[in-house]
């Protein structure tokens, strides 16, 4: 196939060599899930064995021909897993034409009671991790290779709470222009991606922090009405660099993918003094369906028990 004969084509995937860093829940899962369905050889990485293996049974099962799944159990914290799970994989499956880095997380916690293990812990994950990853990976990728990270928002707008996160994103996607400058010939995209739910992103988020977070970011109109679900960022996301992978001459440098939903409109106002300096509140957007908890239990102020 030559560029343009097949605009989209989710079979440019079969038979590809991918590896899906932080596979075992939310959006890597369901990437690495659907990768497998259109026949790519899958190699899911993440640190807890057990969501893992669950992940990777899924992924086989759910596995189109050729496709198939193989787990690494690998920390990116860990400067010696890094390299250790980019060789395993290409032993597995072969010199690499995808790469997603989805580990990340994040502390919820306004900046002046983010202490410094807070700084290192989210760095670590979400900047440190994903170079060393890509720095083992980058002499071991198939030509027309592929290297995808996915960012935030919060690496552009400022977000109650995650000031550290939203630092972090913005210092890997930085990190990522730097890996483009230095090896042409591949392709690192830095994906922004918005609200998405249910994930286990928001699990350790704490209850009042969180019910701040979401006054505080309705009241700027950056939470917006409905979430995004893995399954379809991980869709769109499949389909999209399965075309890049067919389509070796084109760079795909940087994606965003957010809900198409409204803003929701101001929250009651709170009881009592709320985080940060108000600015105008933003029109009521129409309609408000989002829906679902934390697993704290919260749920946006204004937003009705299902
Ligand atoms: N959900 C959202 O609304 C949203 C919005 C914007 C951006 N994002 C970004 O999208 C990515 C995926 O988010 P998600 O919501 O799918 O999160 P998630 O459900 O918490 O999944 C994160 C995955 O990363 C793995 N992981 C975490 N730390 C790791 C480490 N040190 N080494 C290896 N694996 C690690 C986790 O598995 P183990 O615990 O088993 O290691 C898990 O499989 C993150 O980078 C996040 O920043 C998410």
């Amino acid at each position: 196939m030559t560029s343009g004969e097949d605009a989209v084509n989710e079979g440019a995937m079969q038979g590809k060599a991918v590896l899906v860093v932080g596979a075992s829940a939310g959006i890597g899962r369901a990437f690495a899930l659907a990768a497998a369905r259109v026949g790519a050889a899958v190699v899911l990485s993440a640190r807890r064995p057990d969501r893992l293996a669950e992940a990777v049974t899924t992924a086989g099962e759910a596995a189109g021909q050729p496709g198939r799944a193989e787990g690494i159990v690998a920390d990116a914290c860990d400067a010696g897993d890094c390299e250790r799970l980019v060789r395993e994989a290409v032993a597995l499956v072969g010199p690499l034409d995808l790469v997603l880095y989805s580990a990340g997380s994040a502390p919820l916690r306004a900046l002046v009671d983010t202490d410094a293990d807070d700084w290192h812990g989210v760095l670590a994950t979400n900047v440190v991790g994903a170079n060393q990853v890509i720095r083992a990976a980058v002499g071991r990728m198939a030509p027309g290779g592929v290297v995808a990270v996915l960012s935030s928002e919060a690496a552009h707008i400022p977000r109650y709470g995650l000031g550290a996160y939203g630092a972090s994103k913005a210092a890997m996607e930085a990190s990522i222009r730097g890996w483009r400058n230095e090896h042409p010939g591949l392709r690192f995209a830095s994906v922004v991606v918005g609200q998405t739910f249910p994930t286990e992103f928001g699990d350790g988020f704490e209850a009042d922090v969180l019910a701040a977070a979401f006054e505080h970011w309705g009241r700027h109109g950056l939470l917006q009405s409905e979430f995004m679900t893995p399954e379809g960022v991980a869709g769109v996301l499949a389909s999209t660099l399965a075309t890049a992978l067919a389509h070796p001459e084109v760079g795909v440098e940087d994606l965003v993918l957010r809900s198409p939903s409204a803003p929701v409109g101001p929250a009651p106002a709170p009881a009592g003094p709320v985080p940060g300096p108000a600015t105008e509140a933003p029109e009521a957007g129409e309609p408000r369906k989002l829906s679902g908890e934390f697993s704290s239990g919260v749920r946006p102020p204004w937003v009705e028990p299902d």
